[in-house]
């Protein structure tokens, strides 16, 4: 099948998001001006650059209360943020934390998670994670959106810490089977990272 996206597709749901899958979740604490804590997974969130390194989630959609949803607001107004990386033993205290509550509402007490202090920034941690990006805000990128009242942004941050349980690594790398990264495929399906393989990068020119 082929369909130009201003179309329909003519499918049970939108596909799109099946496609570009999995992806990895950001989860994204933040505080606002006055120190309330706010956390929430972000989808649409990948690295974007390695020396150094730069991560970037995708904020769309408006806040219940309308407006911005409070990652951005929270980010934009002080500058800092911290992606928690979710793993499978923490899948659905994620999704608690995905809840469309009130601006005072501290998803961390929501989804009875721990509240770690960061090294370098103001928003906490979640002490359950194994993998914390701790972020200085750089710029967000307001994309097109086809209704004005739930705008598109990407924001963009530069992680300037990282903390890694010692539990996951092994002869000084990552090691995946104690790892459990969760991903997010399309509708509600999600993957977990189970099955691994290496490639090396090939020569130039091709050998053989
Ligand atoms: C697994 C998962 C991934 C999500 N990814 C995104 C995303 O990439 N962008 C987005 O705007 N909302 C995403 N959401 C919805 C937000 O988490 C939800 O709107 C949340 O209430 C936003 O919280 P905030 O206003 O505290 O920032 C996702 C939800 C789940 C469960």
């Amino acid at each position: 099948m082929f369909y130009e996206t201003k179309d329909h597709h003519g499918l049970k749901h939108n596909p799109f998001k099946a496609l570009v899958a999995p992806r990895p979740i950001g989860w994204i604490s933040s505080q606002d001006t006055e120190g309330r804590v706010n956390l929430a997974p972000y989808s649409f969130f990948n690295a974007m650059a390695s020396d150094p390194p730069v991560v970037a989630f995708g904020c769309n959609g408006r806040h219940m209360a309308g407006g911005v949803k409070d990652s951005l607001a929270n980010i934009e107004a002080t500058g800092e943020f911290v992606c928690n990386i979710v793993t499978y033993e923490l899948r659905e205290a994620m999704n608690m934390t995905s809840t469309s509550a009130p601006r005072d509402v501290d998803e961390f007490e929501v989804a009875g998670l721990t509240a770690a202090p960061s090294h370098l920034v103001k928003p906490p941690r979640v002490g359950e994670s194994p993998v914390h990006l701790e972020c200085r805000y750089l710029q967000t990128v307001n994309l097109p959106s086809d209704n004005p009242a739930d705008p598109n942004n990407v924001v963009f941050g530069q992680v300037v810490g990282i903390h890694i349980d010692d539990a996951i690594i092994k002869d000084g790398m990552i090691y995946w089977p104690s790892f459990h990264q969760v991903a997010r495929l399309g509708y509600m399906d999600y993957t977990v990272v189970e099955k691994v393989f290496a490639m090396d990068r090939p020569s130039w020119p091709p050998a053989g």
